[in-house]
């Protein structure tokens, strides 16, 4: 039986029941069509797996700031009350929001330092690239959208393309949030990583300028400690070396 290293994120606490972010089928097939279903969502499992794997090969931490960004989103859309096909939609657009970045020179990728114009203008690129590649796999379609306009901002100052309010797809608006929470917590190159409260104070600074002001109010309604367990058990899990 196949075993997902990434795209399964077990029974927890602070998120409730398990997520398969490729697949539902949990118990294995009875007929021929669950067979084939089964089939075909292992298929969508490797192909995560394989994504989070290039991404590591890449920047580990890319990789694993991934798993955690794509929890997070989990949360924020269960506590938003989305189906559970658009939470599963949000979930894979969080998981490969940054697989633009592997197009990203290491040079600019792993620098460790703030960024120039020049290079900034370069790194921002990563949304359109995994946008084209993500665009034609029938099954990451509409994870693509999110992958396009998850560095947009509610108010229209974001990028590439200065989407404003909703025409940003709901899912983006929530990796944008999941995205900052996650950035604000780790131990980047160039900055110490801050705790969950001030990065809960920043992103309730945003609401509607950065931030949609709805999804805030869902992401404020849980409280400091469920993010920090809940980032603290995705840590904790053992990922491919
Ligand atoms: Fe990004």
């Amino acid at each position: 039986m196949y075993f997902s290293k990434w795209v399964y994120i077990g029974y927890s606490d602070y998120l409730g029941p398990g997520f398969r972010i490729g697949g539902n089928m949990e118990n294995g097939p009875r007929t021929d069509q669950l067979g084939q279903a089964a089939t075909l969502e292992r298929s969508h499992d490797i192909c995560l797996d394989f994504m989070g794997d290039a991404l590591t090969l890449k920047d580990t931490e890319t990789g694993v700031h991934s798993k955690r960004v794509s929890t997070f989103a989990i949360k924020i859309a269960r506590d938003m009350r989305l189906s559970a096909e658009q939470t599963k939609t949000i979930a894979r657009g969080a998981f490969v929001h940054d697989i633009g970045k592997l197009a990203t020179p290491d040079a600019i990728l792993l620098k460790p330092a703030v960024l120039s114009a020049d290079e900034t203008a370069v790194m921002r690129q990563h949304c359109a690239r995994g946008f084209e590649i993500l665009q034609n796999v029938p099954f990451l379609a509409e994870a693509a959208d999110i992958v396009y306009a998850h560095h947009e901002r509610y108010d229209g100052n974001g990028y590439p393309r200065g989407l404003q309010g909703e025409e940003i797809p709901l899912g983006a608006r929530i990796v944008a949030i999941a995205n900052t929470l996650d950035a604000i917590t780790s131990d980047l190159p160039y900055r110490s990583p801050q705790s969950v409260e001030a990065a809960r104070k920043e992103i309730r600074r945003c609401s509607g300028t950065q931030f949609d002001p709805n999804v805030v109010e869902a992401f404020m309604a849980t409280p400091e400690h469920i993010w920090a367990g809940l980032r603290r058990e995705i840590g904790n899990l053992a990922y491919p070396g």
